[in-house]
């Protein structure tokens, strides 16, 4: 990638994000180009001392919209005290005519706007923006072709600020079209990354260090790179796994309806494929997840799990579910509890229903009050964290292998922890947080854990041997 070096050594930029960690991917990208012409890259304490400042913005419910406006809105005092800002706004909101629009108008400060299709035109834009100084406002056309190789963006710098967990996208945009979702609208149609360009990317991250990666997609498993043939996800998996190192393989999102046997055999027995799955089941009841789109129903979900469980030792399920859904009964919804109870899941992330323009439910009525949308979720997140707790007791007694993160930043708050012991939190391969008491050496390194009691949000344990 050609990009012009400049003298900015001394000039810190801020790069906000909201969202998934496909944005947080986005992100790591821009942040590249920035250090690539020389600014250093700084966190939000430090927006006053920025000279650019970008924000990656997420569309998938409107209160992630609201978050972004609301933070566009305060930034406007630091263009008054430092006239050389630039401020950009980037990212899945800005991939919608009417949000593009509406920044345009009600903040006169932003100077750029670039959608998820444009960012191969961030270094461009930047550029254009120092010399000029006029306002852009770039909004590409979707690419329809997957098999065209276009917006995939292979050549851009990536700053990654943890050397030994790290995202690699390997493929872009969603083709599921489920009825409640704007992602197949702000990101595109599924395109996938060429193979040879994905494992190079892995061997380069696991020969500088690299323990825990985490394959990016909206839908991995719809992953099919045509310059190799009809080569597929799992093919794709068995080629990362062959890459010799001590580390963890992760993906996320899988889309239930996609998972084949073979990727099932492989995560039980390959050793690098963590032992983590998130499946998004979204609702509990046949009739919504028809409305949705969904593609499969429980019955298939509930064989689903039973496959993995059976032929994964040990596997940490986890899911998403929506709650609210137009026309949700209370039925529909006992349906979703029953779900939960039965499954057993490791954790849930709930959501609840956010009408999204031009999607096809946003043609059904909004119609469940918002009191009973709160009531569901609060149900939700009760039942669960019983059943986080029990899963996590379950771990009592058993010695876990821990990629070690950081110091636990939490420490402070808990006063029947030891305090002037340090705190260190680390990852299981099923995803569970571990604290124990270490210290800052261990960052980055796999130990063994002896785990003394399950929490509903943390295992807490000791060390094995003097590691
Ligand atoms: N409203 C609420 N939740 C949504 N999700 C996606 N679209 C919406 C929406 N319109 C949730 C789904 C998805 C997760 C990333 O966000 O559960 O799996
Ligand atoms: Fe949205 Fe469905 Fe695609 Fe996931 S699979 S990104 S929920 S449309």
């Amino acid at each position: 990638m050609d990009i012009n070096l400049s003298n900015k050594k001394d000039k810190k930029a801020c790069v906000v994000t909201f969202g998934c960690q496909q944005n947080e991917a986005d992100s790591e990208k821009i942040k590249g180009v920035l250090v690539s012409m020389g600014y250093g890259i700084t966190t939000e304490e430090f927006l006053s001392e920025c000279s650019v400042i970008i924000m990656n913005t997420c569309a998938i419910r409107e209160h992630a919209e609201l978050k972004a406006f609301s933070r566009t809105g305060q930034l406007k005092h630091y263009k008054k005290t430092n006239k050389e800002l630039l401020i950009g706004i980037c990212g899945c909101m800005v991939e919608q005519e009417h949000r593009a629009e509406y920044i345009k108008k009600s903040f006169p400060y932003v100077d750029f706007l670039f959608g998820t299709h444009s960012l191969h035109k961030f270094p461009e834009i930047l550029q254009n923006a120092l010399k000029t100084r006029k306002r852009q406002f770039l909004r590409e056309p979707e690419i329809a072709d997957a098999r065209k190789k276009i917006n995939l963006v292979e050549d851009m710098p990536i700053y990654r600020e943890n050397k030994f967990k790290a995202n690699v996208s390997v493929m872009y945009g969603c083709n599921n079209f489920c009825s409640y979702c704007i992602v197949p609208y702000v990101r595109g149609r599924e395109r996938s990354r060429e193979s040879k360009n994905i494992l190079t990317e892995i061997k380069e991250l696991v020969a500088d260090g690299c323990k825990d990666i985490t394959l990016l997609g909206q839908n991995v498993n719809s992953y099919k790179s045509y310059q190799d043939g009809e080569y597929n996800f799992t093919e794709l998996l068995t080629d990362i796994e062959a890459v010799e190192g001590d580390y963890w393989i992760r993906f996320i999102t899988s889309h239930p309806k996609d998972v084949p046997d073979e990727l099932i055999k492989l995560m039980g027995r390959s050793d690098k494929l963590a032992n983590h799955f998130h499946l998004p089941i979204q609702s509990g009841s046949n009739r919504i997840l028809s409305l949705m789109n969904r593609g499969y129903t429980k019955e298939y979900y509930f064989e689903l799990i039973d496959k993995l469980r059976n032929n994964v030792k040990d596997i940490s399920v986890t899911t998403d579910i929506i709650v609210g859904f137009p026309t949700e009964t209370d039925e529909d919804f006992d349906e979703t509890m029953n779900i939960i109870e039965t499954v057993e899941f490791d954790n849930i992330f709930p959501f609840i229903y956010s009408k999204r323009k031009n999607t096809l439910a946003e043609k059904m009525e909004d119609d469940i009050p918002k009191e009973i949308k709160n009531n569901r979720f609060d149900r939700l997140i009760k039942t669960q964290n019983e059943i986080s707790l029990k899963k996590n007791k379950e771990y009592e007694g058993k010695t876990v292998r821990v990629l070690v993160e950081s110091r636990y930043k939490h420490a402070d708050n808990m006063p029947d922890m030891q305090q002037d012991k340090i705190k260190m939190a680390g990852r299981t391969s099923t995803h569970k947080l571990v604290l124990f008491d270490g210290n800052d050496t261990q960052t980055g390194a796999f130990i063994d854990v002896k785990i003394n009691e399950g929490r509903l949000a943390f295992l807490e344990g000791e060390l094995l041997n003097n590691q």
